[in-house]
């Protein structure tokens, strides 16, 4: 159910769930504070206990009534260059600021600044909002409000600012993260903890630093709780096609882009050109969940990008990360 800013305030004000849209995915919100409201979210969603969210502020200067101590290097660069944006950052906190259930009962937490003036208008009536990604558990995020009815029921409260354009969110895919960590020398660096809409090297450029990047390595305690649990899956089985020869194959349909050829029998999904990642990242998820709709059993999806692409756009590390959780069962 769609409805305006001042409902949206007055269920939020009252510890209920709202879902809200950001630049990244929809959102399922509720007032930090409000422990109730808190629990509410884990359960709609049947979401682990363990997976701690990200506090959605309306100003990036907010963040520092939160810090513990000093303030990691880089900070204030990366808000000011990067909020409002699709940047999470997660840092220490001082406990006592921020119920231990939006921490997952951690020393840290996750914050970021949604672009959408709207929202953050939302935001500077209740105050800050955890938010996780509006979707069940396991399933694709949400990148309409029909996605989030989908999943939550058509009577769900979805805040729905004025003259909003529904046809899709302007990124169609999460924040990227990244986590303050300090070594056992002593020395603090920014980890990534999630690939997502906001390029590791725009971050570098900003942060003149190397960012660490370890999520290729296989480890059963990943820096993002999240990155445990089973993600962004359709029902449908996915096949990863490194070739065009693989489609040789019996599939219900096939996952492309629109400047390329498939057999004429498929039936085709485009993600958009091979030469716009941002179009085939924006479409992942609104693909994702077409082929559920349409009762899609088993789809080829096409991964054949060169290197040198892949080298030159650094997001199809984004569109492979998302792809391979989808596949995975
Ligand atoms: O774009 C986005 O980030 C969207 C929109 C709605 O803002 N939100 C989103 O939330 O993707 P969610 O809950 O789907 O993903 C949050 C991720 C999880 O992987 C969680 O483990 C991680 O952030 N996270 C939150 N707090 C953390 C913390 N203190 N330490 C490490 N990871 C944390
Ligand atoms: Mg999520």
């Amino acid at each position: 159910m769609r409805i305006p800013l001042f409902q949206a305030r007055d269920l939020l004000l009252d510890s209920q769930v709202v879902a809200i849209p950001t630049e990244t995915v929809w959102g399922l919100s509720a007032n930090m504070n409000s422990v109730d409201a808190v629990t509410k979210i884990y359960r709609l969603k049947n979401r682990p206990p363990k997976n701690p969210l990200i506090i959605h502020l309306a100003d990036g200067g907010d963040i520092f009534e939160y810090l513990l101590g000093s303030p990691p290097k880089g900070l204030k660069d990366l808000t000011e260059q990067f909020w409002p944006g699709p940047l999470t950052l997660v840092v220490p906190v001082l406990e006592e600021k921020i119920p231990s259930i939006v921490r997952a009962g951690l020393g840290t937490a996750a914050f970021r600044v949604p672009a959408l003036a709207s929202t953050r208008e939302l935001i500077r009536y209740v105050g800050p909002l955890v938010a996780p990604s509006a979707n069940l558990s396991g399933k694709p995020s949400a990148t309409c409000v029909s996605d989030v009815e989908r999943d939550f029921g058509v009577s769900f409260p979805c805040f729905f600012p004025e003259g909003y354009n529904d046809e899709n969110t302007e990124l169609g895919v999460e924040s990227t993260i990244l986590i303050w960590k300090i070594s056992p020398d002593g020395v603090g660096r920014w980890h990534v903890g999630r690939l997502g809409a906001l390029s590791l090297s725009l971050i570098e450029s900003v942060l003149q630093m190397p960012l660490v990047n370890t999520l290729q390595v296989d480890t059963d305690q990943p820096l993002c709780p999240g990155q445990m649990f089973r993600h962004y899956a359709p029902e449908a089985l996915l096949t990863l096609g490194y070739t065009l020869e693989d489609l040789k194959k019996n599939y219900d349909a096939v996952i492309g882009f629109s400047d390329r050829c498939y057999p004429d029998a498929s039936q085709i999904y485009y993600l958009g050109r091979s030469d716009s990642v941002y179009e085939v990242i924006r479409n992942i998820y609104r693909v994702l969940r077409k082929l559920d709709e349409d009762g899609i059993q088993r789809a080829w999806i096409d991964c054949c990008i060169s290197d040198e692409e892949q080298r030159r756009e650094s997001l199809w590390s984004v569109f492979f990360d998302r792809i391979k959780k989808a596949a995975s069962k």
